[in-house]
């Protein structure tokens, strides 16, 4: 990250929303049952501070079997949106420390190349996603880390600053809406982060949370 430290010092530091901003949070009481196994899990263990390897180790079983059926979405945490992808707030603990968003991609969609700051587990829910992984080649050139990562319902990944944290993803299908469900180790929705193109332009950016309709 030093590299991407000194590039941003360069860079257009524009806030640049990428959904439509958060009007309310969801009511706690609608939290879909199917959450509650994991949302105990995250109480559980973070107040502990375990290392991250260790608390992703812990949660990511319960990512997989939130995932293992595709049953419990609400409709309105699944709705794509014709221009652009969707990031739904399922649960946003009250003091920040975590937070479950489902991200609907529609046909074609895809996410700009972004960063986290923060550790992430990403569990397939629906259709397929393709994630491509960043890295810093030089001061000012980000270069794909490895092949393109296929998603499938049922699996889990996770990102971190210390796994890899600079990505781009989109949807595997361009007829179908694909739907996978974050956890983040924060409220991810209203954390300074930042957007990078491939020359390595940095870009801040609070993502915000689309609004329930
Ligand atoms: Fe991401």
């Amino acid at each position: 990250m030093a590299e991407a430290a000194r590039t941003f010092s360069q860079a257009d530091t524009t806030s640049v929303p990428v959904s439509r901003p958060l009007t309310a949070l969801p009511d706690l009481a609608a939290t879909p049952e199917r959450l509650q196994p994991l949302i105990a899990q995250l109480e559980r263990w973070i107040p502990r501070g375990l290392p991250e390897p260790e608390l992703l180790e812990k949660l990511r079983p319960h990512l997989a079997a939130l995932v293992e059926r595709d049953d419990w979405l609400p409709a309105a945490h699944a709705r794509p949106d014709p221009d652009r992808y969707r990031q739904y707030p399922l649960h946003v603990d009250p003091e920040g420390r975590f937070s479950i968003v489902s991200f609907v991609w529609g046909p074609g969609q895809a996410t700009p190349i972004h960063d986290h700051l923060v550790w992430g587990l990403i569990g397939m829910l629906r259709g397929a996603e393709y994630t491509q992984g960043y890295r810093f080649g030089g001061p000012e050139a980000l270069v794909p880390d490895g092949p393109p990562v296929r998603l499938s319902p049922g699996q889990v990944e996770a990102v971190s600053p210390r796994l890899g944290d600079i990505h781009r993803v989109r949807n595997a299908f361009d007829d179908e809406v694909s739907i996978s469900i974050h956890v983040y180790g924060t409220d991810i929705g209203r954390i300074e982060r930042h957007t990078y193109d491939e020359s390595g332009r940095i870009t801040r950016f609070v993502s915000g949370y689309s609004a329930l309709e």
